[in-house]
């Protein structure tokens, strides 16, 4: 795979390209292995993309690496989370440190909510760690309000089959995209 350079990060954010996922790209969802923890989720998560109940959305620079990522749920077990019709759940958004601070993640989240309003959806939630002022700042930006608070534990299977509990107490916001210029 192609390596960025740093002009390469200067370039402009019409020349990226978002996606879905295929099954092609799942390696590289591991970031260079940061993210070899998640693999089964992963897999997991493109099972379900198939069957229409989540996106999983990467963002690719010109050279073809994978510069960013988010996941979109649109029917969950949460039902406040994503309904299957109104309301849906974006999770997993990150994008490569050398790229940020360049509205990579934020032309991201436009992409996906004209996407979402597109599909008929007119809501979306997510949970940001109350630990991550960074996310915070830019949902609010971009008009997300805080709604509740959750405890954010959850767990995961890593490829050694070891199981992991993450705690990660978050805010749960929303924003009402019916309320969009
Ligand atoms: C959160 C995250 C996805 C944001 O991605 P990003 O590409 O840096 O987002 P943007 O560049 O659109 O916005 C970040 C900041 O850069 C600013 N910015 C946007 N374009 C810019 C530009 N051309 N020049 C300078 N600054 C710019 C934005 O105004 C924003 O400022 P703010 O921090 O005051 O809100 C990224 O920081 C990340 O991956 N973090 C780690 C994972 C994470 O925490 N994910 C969220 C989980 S809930």
């Amino acid at each position: 795979m192609a390596s960025n350079t740093d002009a390469e990060t200067e370039i402009p954010l019409t020349d990226l390209l978002i996606r879905q996922t295929t099954r092609a790209d799942l390696p590289a969802l591991e970031w260079d292995g940061e993210y070899w923890k998640f693999r089964e989720m992963f897999a997991d998560l493109f099972n379900r993309s198939l069957e229409g109940d989540v996106l999983l959305w990467i963002v690719v620079s010109p050279g073809g690496d994978m510069i960013g990522q988010a996941f979109v749920a649109l029917r969950s077990g949460d039902r406040n989370a994503a309904d299957g019709k109104t309301r849906a759940y974006v999770f997993s958004f990150r994008v490569k440190e050398k790229w940020r601070n360049r509205g990579v993640g934020s032309t991201l989240m436009k992409f996906i909510e004209c996407d979402l309003w597109q599909r008929g959806f007119r809501y979306v939630t997510l949970n940001v760690a109350k630990d991550n002022p960074d996310a915070l700042r830019l949902y609010r930006r971009m008009g997300y309000e805080v709604i509740d608070s959750c405890p954010g534990i959850w767990s995961y299977r890593d490829p050694d089959g070891i199981i992991h509990h993450v705690n990660e107490p978050s805010w749960r916001m929303l924003k009402n995209l019916s309320g969009k210029e």
